[in-house]
C-alpha cells in the first residue's frame, strides 16, 4: 500500500513548514550548476502545494531565501531572485484558490521582486481554498529581534505596560501573527536543524527530516511525512492519558 493510501483524511495537518533542502547537492550529483537544482526545486515547491492543497492542508509556508543566504556567491543569489520573478506567477494562485503571502525582511529583495510580489500578495488576498507563505531574506533572529523592538516602543510610548506582555503580544508581533503554528515542519536534504526557521512558532510543531533531496521530494514523500505524522501522540506538554481523555470528551 502506498502512504497514500494509508492516510487519515480526518487528521490532515492544518500547517505544514517546510525547510526545502538539497537543491545544490541534487545538482552536483548530476554535473549540473547548483542553479539548476534551484530550477527544479521550484517545480517541486508548485507541486507540493497542489498535493497539499488536494489533501485539505490549508497553510504551506517554505523557507525559500534565508537571512544567511545573502552571503552566497552573487551568482547564486542573482540566479535565485532571477527564478523567484519568473515564478511569481499570479495566475497559478488564481487559478488554484490560493492565497499568497511573504514573510521575511523583504525590503531586501530586487524592487521588480518586491512589485510582482506585492501584486501577487494583494490580488490573492480573498483565495480562500490554501495560503502558501514564502519566507523571502527571512531568519527567526530578525524576526524576533522586530518583534522586541515593537514591543519595546509600544511600552516607550505608553501604549502598553511591560506586565501587558504576554506570549500572545510575541505572537502578534511576528510576521506570522495571520496563521496558526506549524503541525508538522519537514525538512528534506537529511540535515536535522531548524537553521533559524520560525524557531518561536514551532516550540510544540512535529517535526520530520529525510535524506530525499528537495527537487525529488514528490507526492509520496509528502504523504509519508504526513502518515509519520499521523503515528505520532500530540501531547503539548500534557500526560498521554490527559489526552486521551481530552479525545474521548470531543
Ligand atoms: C536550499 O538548498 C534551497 C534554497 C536555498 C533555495 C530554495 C529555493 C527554491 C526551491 C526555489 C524557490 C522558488 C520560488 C518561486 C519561491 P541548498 O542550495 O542549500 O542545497 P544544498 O544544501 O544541497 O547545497
Amino acid at each position: 500500500m502506498t502512504y497514500k493510501e494509508q492516510l487519515d483524511m480526518n487528521r490532515i495537518p492544518q500547517h505544514i513548514a517546510i525547510i526545502m533542502d538539497g537543491n545544490g547537492r541534487w545538482a552536483k550529483a548530476r554535473g549540473k550548476r547548483r542553479g539548476e537544482g534551484h530550477i527544479v526545486g521550484a517545480q517541486a515547491l508548485h507541486d507540493t502545494m497542489m498535493n497539499a492543497s488536494k489533501l485539505g492542508v490549508k497553510y504551506v509556508t517554505v523557507y525559500a531565501f534565508s537571512t544567511e543566504n545573502w552571503t552566497r556567491p552573487d551568482e547564486e543569489v542573482n540566479g535565485l531572485m532571477a527564478l523567484l520573478f519568473e515564478k511569481l506567477d499570479l495566475s497559478i494562485f488564481m487559478d488554484n484558490d490560493i492565497r499568497f503571502c511573504v514573510i521575511g525582511d523583504t525590503d531586501r529583495l530586487p524592487e521588480k521582486v518586491r512589485e510582482r510580489m506585492h501584486y501577487c500578495i494583494a490580488q490573492s488576498a480573498g483565495n480562500q481554498r490554501g495560503t502558501l507563505t514564502v519566507a523571502l531574506s527571512y531568519s527567526s533572529k530578525w524576526e524576533l529581534t522586530q518583534s522586541a523592538k515593537r514591543i519595546a516602543a509600544m511600552v516607550q510610548e505608553g501604549t502598553m505596560s511591560v506586565d501587558d506582555i504576554t506570549d500572545k503580544t510575541i505572537d502578534e508581533t511576528l510576521c506570522t501573527s495571520f496563521m496558526p503554528d506549524p503541525d508538522l515542519l519537514i525538512r528534506t536534504g537529511g540535515e536535522t536543524r531548524l537553521s533559524n526557521y520560525l524557531l518561536w512558532q514551532c516550540a510544540y510543531t512535529e517535526l520530520y527530516f529525510c535524506d530525499t533531496y528537495w527537487p525529488e521530494f514528490d507526492e509520496e514523500a509528502l504523504c509519508k511525512a504526513i502518515y509519520t505524522y499521523q503515528q505520532r501522540e500530540r501531547r503539548f506538554g500534557k500526560t498521554s492519558e490527559q489526552v486521551a481523555e481530552e479525545n474521548d470528551n470531543k
